[in-house]
């Protein structure tokens, strides 16, 4: 064996499922030195795709006692430069997997990098035959347990500047949510959990949204066909009393975040404003009930957030920011602000008086009406959460009916089936148990 002593050998990975592949890797390094393993933090990784199964700590104590590791040090970014440039390796050992796709770039800089020392990048050949995304994928057939669901949102929201939430109605829709997946500058883009809407699931029910619908039944689905962290819309959360036990309930499922907002008596859908009379709680009774919630959580993961009609009502900014601090002393652990305008201004204006707040919390905001604003300019403004609130089922509405008037306006369903997915996807689409 060829080692060289005294040598450095950095060899960068994200180690989230273990495989013979990794093991190759440190192995061949291990012939050129001692290893130093520049472990990707959560943050590092999540800048260009999921979040891994195991969290950095836990990843770290896998490393650590692999043979052949000497030390294991974060790399904070997926660029190597920052820690090539700090330990100043003689080595850096990689698969030759990176010369195309995402990873091209940070390769050709470790490249550069590397001369400024003499350092030299050896690739050694890929271990075909197995892959992180098909064990990730496995890995989401066998499913997941509540706690680490649950656990995930805090996660999330650690490792991004921003998370993105579409909403689901049924399993179906849920499924789309975890696995859809599209290709943006090179790097994955998917949304990073599901929201539980009240107007879908009711609508989807052929109930009006005025709490009258149970979430429990749809959450049940939701959390069998899927693994992403869940925020349920809880509507006004009941009397304080009530609410504690959907705390409980919603901790129990594995839910990560409920969402409830300060109104009592009928509650209606938000995006109706002021064309049907609501009232507004008063902060002494919501802050109340947000701190009931908060004793009554068994778990340091679930959260709590407070959502603030006072946009939606006409009771202006100022009483929604003299809110917005209250429901953060009551315990709280975000912020929704809602606006029914097309017009962001009354939310670029809330975000700009919350971001000179001395206590802060996660800021979520639901562009429904205002569905031109980006995600981009939502996150340069403070906002982490952004949550399509209806669109699956709002989408999914016009195309059943278009498919409904062409039978029968046809007398057949010929017509229609453009319309229509393959019946060989359609029962394929779920597959049974093995
Ligand atoms: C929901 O999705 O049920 C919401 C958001 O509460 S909104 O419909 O905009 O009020
Ligand atoms: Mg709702």
């Amino acid at each position: 064996m060829n080692y060289e002593r005294g040598k450095l050998v950095y060899v960068g990975m994200s180690a989230d499922l273990i495989h013979h592949g990794h093991i190759n890797i440190i192995q061949e390094a291990a012939k050129l030195g001692k290893v130093m393993v520049g472990l990707l933090t959560d943050k590092a990784i999540a800048s260009y795709k999921r979040l891994p199964a195991l969290t950095y700590q836990q990843r770290k104590v896998v490393i650590e006692n692999i043979k052949g590791v000497t030390e294991v040090v974060a790399q904070e970014t997926l660029d190597y430069v920052p820690n090539l440039r700090k330990y100043k390796p003689n080595y850096v050992v990689h698969g030759d997997d990176w010369k195309t796709g995402v990873q091209k770039q940070t390769r050709e800089r470790v490249i550069e990098t590397m001369k400024e020392w003499g350092g030299e990048l050896v690739e050694i050949l890929y271990t075909g035959g197995i892959s992180s995304t098909q064990l990730h994928k496995h890995l989401r057939e066998i499913g997941i347990t509540p706690e680490v669901r649950m656990k995930k949102l805090r996660r999330l929201l650690g490792a991004k500047e921003m998370v993105r939430f579409l909403e689901a109605h049924n399993g179906i829709s849920a499924l789309i949510v975890e696995n859809i997946r599209v290709v943006r500058n090179e790097k994955a883009q998917e949304f990073d959990g599901i929201w539980l809407s009240s107007l879908t699931d009711s609508t989807a029910k052929g109930k009006p949204d005025i709490e009258l619908v149970a979430r429990l039944d749809t959450l049940n689905h939701i959390i069998e066909a899927t693994t992403k962290p869940i925020i349920v819309d809880g509507d006004t959360g009941g009397i304080p009393e009530h609410f504690v036990f959907l705390v409980k309930t919603l901790e129990r499922f594995g839910v990560s975040a409920v969402i409830i907002e300060d109104r009592v008596g009928l509650k209606k859908n938000s995006l109706f404003g002021t064309k049907v009379v609501q009232e507004q709680d008063s902060i002494k009774d919501f802050c109340h009930k947000l701190s009931m919630g908060k004793k009554a959580q068994v778990t340091e993961d679930f959260m709590i957030i407070a959502r603030i009609e006072s946009l939606i009502l006409n009771a202006g900014l100022e009483d929604a920011l003299i809110r917005a601090n209250a429901y953060i002393q009551a315990g709280a652990d975000g912020i929704m602000i809602h606006s029914e305008e097309k017009d962001p201004t009354e939310i670029f204006e809330f975000c700009r008086s919350y971001s000179l707040f001395e206590k802060k919390v996660h800021l979520v905001v639901v562009p429904s009406t205002f569905s031109h604003v980006s995600e981009t300019e939502l996150k340069e403004r403070g906002v982490s959460v952004v949550i399509y609130a209806n669109h699956l089922l709002r989408s999914a509405y016009p195309a059943m009916n278009k498919v409904a008037e062409a039978i029968l306006l046809h007398e057949r369903a010929h017509e229609a089936e453009q319309f229509c997915m393959p019946i060989k996807d359609i029962i394929n689409l779920i597959p049974s148990g093995k």
